[in-house]
């Protein structure tokens, strides 16, 4: 990713701990972070090294308002990686389940995603490059009780990618999608405590294998779908 402008949803987020600082790491010339709790923000900042702070630009923006997107991407100088993490988990019986949730839960996990790719994409097929890497989940292709919403929201992004993969056929921008099972972040350890956080996959981790997929070596992986389970 040496000199690649990138574009990292969810950057601030329990994940975006991990993969931001790898991403940071892989010499990239920028790094662009929508955010919309100055808090989570600060989390990241206090974190990073002087000279990685100074190459990441953060952008308060909802990524469910179309315009905000469109000026996000059209801000940066180049859009070579989007790495799009912004998700969200939430369980209920169907019988039970709000419509008004469902709709949340689609607009988290699959619309704000759709908007994001779509603003990318043109940036990246006026340069002819581009690395798409989603975050979807396991619950995408082992939907389970009391996962609807969730999973098929998450279903609808690997959908999505997939997708856009095949459009993208024969040019040099490549789209792929991780599957995590449960991710060690802060706050599965308070709501699920830490009795089984050995087995979860550790954000790091996690960031390594995104990496990979958003780098120029990963040129022949189209539509990946990527289980990243760790021991559970
Ligand atoms: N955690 C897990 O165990 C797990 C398991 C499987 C899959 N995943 C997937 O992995 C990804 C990362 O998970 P995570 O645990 O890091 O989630 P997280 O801590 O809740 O982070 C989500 C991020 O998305 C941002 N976000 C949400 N809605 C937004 C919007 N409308 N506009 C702009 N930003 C928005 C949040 O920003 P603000 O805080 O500023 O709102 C936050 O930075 C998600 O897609 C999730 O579904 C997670």
């Amino acid at each position: 990713m040496q000199n690649r402008h990138v574009l990292i949803t969810g950057g601030t987020g329990g994940l975006g701990m991990g993969v931001t600082p790898t991403v940071l790491a892989q010499g990239v010339a920028a790094v662009t972070i929508p955010f919309r709790q100055p808090k989570e923000m600060e989390r990241l900042q206090s974190i990073l090294p002087a000279g990685d702070l100074a190459k990441t630009r953060f952008v308060e923006t909802d990524l469910l308002d179309e315009s905000a997107v469109e000026q996000l991407v059209n801000g940066m100088e180049r859009v070579d990686v989007l790495i799009h993490l912004v998700g969200g988990f939430s369980m209920g019986a169907t019988h039970e389940y709000s419509f008004e949730q469902w709709q949340r839960d689609i607009d988290l996990n699959l619309n704000a995603a759709f908007l994001v790719c779509k603003y990318s994409l043109r940036r990246m097929l006026k340069t002819g490059y581009g690395r798409i890497v989603t975050l979807g989940s396991r619950a995408a292709v082992q939907p389970g009780g009391q996962l609807a919403a969730y999973s098929a929201s998450k279903a609808g992004l690997v959908a999505l990618t997939q997708a856009i993969a095949d459009e993208t056929k024969g040019t040099q921008i490549t789209a792929n999608v991780v599957l995590p099972s449960v991710i060690d972040t802060p706050s599965n350890r308070t709501s699920m405590g830490e009795a089984e956080a050995d087995k979860w996959v550790k954000p790091e981790s996690l960031a390594q294998v995104i990496c990979f997929l958003a780098s120029k070596a990963a040129q022949d992986l189209r539509g990946a779908v990527v289980p990243v389970y760790g021991s559970i």
